[in-house]
């Protein structure tokens, strides 16, 4: 398979692994093919066909939250909370899930800088991969992840495999209690990039620090989504732009870019 092919996104039938419960209401499911994965950037993102939900006409849109290329693995971290979503954590290892991947654009990954990756409940899920990236280009990330309570937090073992994790929950029942920006790190320590995913609060509160620091900060944005491919146009931000597709010309944008004030 050539280069432009491995890149290329494209349906596939992949096979479920395995599915874990992970927190009170997540999934992570992991999913292989016989034929090797396209390659895959943090950030992008994959339509998943909930087959056996007879409510669910479109596809569900899921960051990529691991891919392991040797092993052919695909993770994916599904919140379930529709008809969509669970018919999915429902499903068997061995049964099949139709994808298109791998879309949109995602964080920008220049070697050698200090990157502060912030998220929030199951928005952490394409940090985890951006990480695991940044170590094998020779960088450290430093994680800062925020929930609700102890238990809403995701993921948190395997994040302490990649890189130095911080939390932050609004009960105090881990971490600094309160939101990530009550973190301290997030005003004290230097850092080159912020990358952010999650509530668009958070990732405004987020970005508005960044702002303040000068630093630059590009954040993944969660807008309602149907085809993915450019076509509906019910994904539609502000930016200084124009109106731009989050789905072909997103998820991942520069801040500066969005009309978020
Ligand atoms: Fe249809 Fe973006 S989801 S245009």
């Amino acid at each position: 398979m050539s280069r432009d092919e491995r890149t290329r996104k494209q349906a596939v039938n992949l096979r479920l692994v395995s599915t874990e419960r992970v927190g009170q209401r997540h999934w992570l499911l992991r999913l292989t093919s016989e034929e090797q994965l396209p390659r895959m950037k943090p950030g992008q993102f994959v339509e998943v066909l909930a087959a056996n939900s007879p409510s669910t006409f479109l596809r569900r849109p899921i960051s990529i939250n691991f891919f392991d290329e040797a092993a052919n693995e695909l993770w994916l971290l599904v919140a379930a909370v529709g008809d969509g979503t669970r018919s999915l954590t429902a499903l068997e290892p061995g049964q099949e899930v139709n994808c298109v991947l791998p879309l949109g654009h995602g964080f920008s990954m220049e070697k050698g800088k200090r990157r502060l990756l912030v998220g929030g409940g199951v928005g952490v899920a394409p940090l985890l991969y951006m990480g695991a990236k940044m170590q094998e280009m020779g960088d450290e990330p430093t994680f800062l992840l925020g929930a609700r309570g102890k238990g809403d937090l995701l993921e948190v073992e395997l994040f302490r495999r990649w890189g130095r994790v911080l939390l932050t929950t609004e009960d105090g029942s881990a971490g600094v209690k309160g939101f990530v920006t009550d973190h301290p790190i997030i005003r004290e320590e230097p850092f080159d990039f912020i990358a952010t995913c999650g509530p668009l609060p958070m990732m405004k509160a987020v970005a508005r620090v960044a702002r303040e620091r000068n630093i630059e900060c590009e954040a993944s944005l969660e807008n309602l989504m149907a085809c993915g491919l450019g076509a509906c146009l019910c994904c539609v931000e502000k930016t200084i732009d124009g109106n731009l597709c989050v789905c072909t010309e997103g998820p991942v944008f520069n801040t500066r870019r969005l009309l978020w004030t």
